[in-house]
């Protein structure tokens, strides 16, 4: 017995049956033969539009990393909320505090502006020293502990030449400073 493929052509089906313009394939499967139709555009414009659609929607929706990551929203919503915490909640004598802040970039950035305005000129740009002493070569004559850190630069040293600056910034600037110097200070972060 033949395989289905290699089947007559139905007898019972001929060209003239068919409607204009509509074509039979030649091969025959179990007594079924096929038009041979082009699809008609509206369900090739549905099937390659679904396609098309499906890349962007990966892209765009799904992989969001192309157009700024969901992670990436996240996290700057998770660090805005951390910075109004923290702002709020200025604690000048609580060192875990400080290094919390030392390690959110909106308060590292706030603290670099004002150090550069106030305290660059004495104890250097990369907080290297020069008038003033530097704050970065792990000595702390007046203690190390953030808080004391933050004492230091509230009241200064008058004799010295480091004006008391708790008046002129206030608290949350000077926190910001000091969570400034100790980010620089990776050594000093528990
Ligand atoms: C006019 C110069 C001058 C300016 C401006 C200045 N400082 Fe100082 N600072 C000094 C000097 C001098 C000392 C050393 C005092 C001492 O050891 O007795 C000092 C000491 C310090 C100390 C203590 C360091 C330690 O070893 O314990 C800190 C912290 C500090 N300054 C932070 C700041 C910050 C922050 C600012 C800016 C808000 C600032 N200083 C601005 C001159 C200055």
């Amino acid at each position: 017995m033949k395989h289905g493929l290699e089947h007559e052509k139905s007898e019972d089906v001929t060209e003239e049956d068919l409607p204009e313009g509509v074509l039979l394939r030649d091969h025959v499967v179990d007594g079924i033969q096929e038009y041979d139709q082009r699809l008609p555009m509206w369900w090739l414009i549905i099937l390659f539009g679904v396609i098309f659609y499906s890349i962007i929607y990966w892209l765009v929706i799904d992989d969001r990393s192309y157009v700024g990551g969901v992670d990436q929203r996240l996290e700057e919503k998770l660090s805005a909320v951390a910075t109004k915490r923290l702002a709020s909640s200025i604690d000048v004598t609580n060192d875990a505090l400080f290094f919390e802040m030392a390690r959110n970039v909106d308060f590292i950035s706030a603290g670099r502006v004002i150090y550069e305005a106030n305290c660059a000129a004495c104890h250097g740009n990369e907080l290297q020293g020069g008038i003033g002493v530097s704050l970065v070569d792990g000595e702390w004559d007046h203690g190390s502990r953030p808080s004391e850190i933050y004492v230091s630069v509230a009241k200064g040293f008058p004799e010295k030449g480091m004006q008391p600056w708790e008046t002129l910034l206030g608290q949350k600037r000077i926190a910001e400073v000091v969570a400034y110097v100790l980010s620089k200070n990776p050594g000093l972060q528990r």
